[in-house]
């Protein structure tokens, strides 16, 4: 059918645009505040060189009802919560079993209370590779945990794709930048998935600054190792990560990209936080160590001269897919070639 100039163009555009509108794409960017539902269909955008491939449905559903109005936001003081949470060292649990355990979760490992509106959203952060055993563990323990602080949350699970050398620091940078446009949320928190809190009075809200919520870990002897130690689980909001320029992306293999973090947050002139010793207890699950960079404190020397370039700005990666999980979103990036460098 042949098509005339002028008006029929315009109804084109209207109707893609009504498209769009109903494949939830366009809504999606503005719906943090409502629910998410899973679909099998997936979609692909590209955007530029980046390929970023979305699960069809990240549409809003119900939730709507909850007048905010008729809500009070929630009242609870986290520091008085009494309690372990029962991780043991050598606890295990398959990710069925736990999914079985958990109700009420949303589609994407997403919750919020129902009778109150939660203080802060937060999204948890977790690098991943082979690790799922322990993911099964950490997901069994961190959901209950953070719907007893009453957090509006969301765990997002960051893997990286192939079979390159790791790069936590980059996923973490890819997840973050993702974050922002995709889910936002107050603070963001990186959460090694080994990592387990002990205590309930270990509040995970967002603070002023960035929070290192893991100071007392039982492998290192529940000791701060060292005063610019900033591993394990650390929280920012999203203008501090960017004011850091967020992690370096040079660190190939095990190490130091955390200590780098230290660095940054200090040259930035923010003021870290931390829970102390007797709250910020962790538990390490029991695994094996990565192959160690044994680079890696040559690269930290020329750390602050690479930080201005070397970070979000710089980050290259493609997002192959994210899918909503029952209990957590799972994010697959790939961040292409080990440097010959390496
Ligand atoms: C939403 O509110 C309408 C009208 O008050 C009610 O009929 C409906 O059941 C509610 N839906 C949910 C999911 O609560
Ligand atoms: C959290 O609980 C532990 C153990 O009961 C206690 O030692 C610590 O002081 C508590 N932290 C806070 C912030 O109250
Ligand atoms: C592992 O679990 C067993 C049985 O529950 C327990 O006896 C043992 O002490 C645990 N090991 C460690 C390292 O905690
Ligand atoms: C980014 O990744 C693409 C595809 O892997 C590659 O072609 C490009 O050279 C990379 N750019 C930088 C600056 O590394």
């Amino acid at each position: 059918m042949a098509r005339r100039a002028g008006k029929p163009r315009l109804v084109v555009k209207i109707s893609i645009l009504i498209v769009l509108l109903q494949t939830g794409f366009v809504l999606i960017l503005r719906s943090s505040e409502s629910s998410l539902r899973i679909s099998d269909s997936v979609k692909t955008i590209g955007e530029g060189h980046r390929k970023i491939k979305v699960d069809k449905n990240l549409a809003a559903t119900g939730d709507r009802n909850v007048s905010k109005k008729i809500l009070r936001l929630c009242d609870i003081d986290v520091s008085r919560s009494v309690g372990n949470t029962g991780v043991t060292k050598n606890f295990t649990i398959s990710l069925q079993e736990v999914s079985q355990k958990l109700q009420g979760i949303g589609p994407g490992g997403k919750w919020n209370p129902r009778n109150c509106l939660a203080r802060n959203s937060v999204t948890i952060v977790v690098p991943f590779r082979d690790r799922w055993g322990h993911l099964a563990v950490f997901l069994n323990f961190m959901h209950p945990f953070l719907q007893r602080q009453l957090l509006k949350y969301r765990i997002l699970v960051v893997e990286q794709i192939g079979i390159g050398v790791y790069n936590k620091a980059m996923l973490m940078n890819a997840a973050f930048l993702e974050t922002r446009q995709h889910f936002p949320t107050d603070c963001i928190i990186f959460h090694d998935v080994d990592l387990i809190p002990e205590l309930n009075n270990n509040s995970y809200a967002c603070a002023k600054g960035p929070r290192h919520l893991a100071p007392a870990v039982d492998e290192l002897g529940y000791h701060l190792l060292y005063g610019r130690l900033v591993g394990g689980v650390l929280m920012f909001t999203p203008q501090d990560f960017q004011a850091v320029n967020g992690y370096s992306n040079a660190y190939w293999g095990w190490g130091a990209e955390d200590d780098d973090m230290g660095y940054r947050i200090k040259k930035a002139g923010l003021t870290l936080s931390r829970p102390s010793l007797n709250t910020g207890r962790y538990t390490m699950l029991v695994h094996k160590h990565r192959r160690k960079n044994t680079r890696r404190f040559e690269i930290l020397d020329k750390g602050m001269q690479r930080q201005p370039w070397d970070g979000l700005s710089n980050v290259n990666y493609s997002v192959l897919g994210i899918r909503l999980k029952p209990l957590f979103t799972h994010m697959l990036i790939d961040i292409g070639k080990t440097p010959d460098t390496y």
